[in-house]
């Protein structure tokens, strides 16, 4: 059963206190104070492996996602994945791109895929029925807008979304922040990071 409004929080970032956590720490704190619950997810401190790319996950059809042949935190965070009402998606842009270990944990949702030997393409398992909602999390250090144009960050992110089953209804893409080795969010980001997370309740 799911409840209303319970937010799952993955953050593909690095650092601690680093710009994407300080984002998210406004977001968490906004919704807890909504009486909404907010459960996050640091994928650097989280136990998962490289897919293998052996596709047994894919082989049966349904809405469910597949089982994995691993047996590591993943099938855990699945699980958290099925019971949240919403999500938000982070990861700052590396060298182009979403992190490595975001790009990690994108590659294990396969298992939101149906694809059989026989098939040249997948099939997403989630349907556009019953979608839920996502706020994406991103920076660089490049200006904002043209990161969020130029990068494969956004895409990704979107693609990460759109495979567990949400629509994307707002995105924070913020550039040129990081001036120091610890920045304070600025107060127009904070303010942003707010009204981003007041929609997913
Ligand atoms: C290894 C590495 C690669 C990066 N690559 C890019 C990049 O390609 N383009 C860009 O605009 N910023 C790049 N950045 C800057 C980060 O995206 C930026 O500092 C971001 O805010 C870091 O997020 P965090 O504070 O959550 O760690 C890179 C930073 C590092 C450390």
């Amino acid at each position: 059963m799911i409840n209303a409004a319970n937010i799952l929080v993955i953050n593909g970032s690095y650092r601690d206190d680093g710009i994407t956590d300080q984002t998210i720490e406004i977001m968490v704190q906004s919704i807890m104070e909504s009486g909404a619950r907010a459960d996050v997810v640091y994928l650097r401190d989280y136990p998962i492996g490289f897919c293998l790319n052996c596709r047994e996950c894919t082989q049966t059809s349904g809405v469910l996602p597949g089982k994995c042949v691993q047996q590591d935190g993943m099938e855990d965070l699945i699980s958290r994945i099925e019971q949240a009402s919403a999500y938000i998606i982070a990861s700052p842009t590396n060298f182009g791109s979403v992190t490595a270990i975001f790009k990690r944990f994108m590659e294990r949702l396969v298992v939101y895929a149906y694809w059989p030997w026989d098939n040249n393409f997948p099939e997403y398992r989630k349907d556009n029925s019953l979608r839920k909602k996502a706020v994406l999390v991103s920076s660089c250090a490049a200006p904002g807008f043209l990161g969020r144009w130029l990068y494969g960050t956004h895409k990704q992110l979107k693609m990460t979304a759109r495979i567990i089953g949400a629509d994307v209804v707002g995105t924070l893409f913020t550039g040129r922040i990081a001036k120091d080795s610890y920045t304070s969010l600025p107060e127009s980001v904070q303010k942003k990071a707010k009204t981003l997370a007041i929609k997913l309740i």
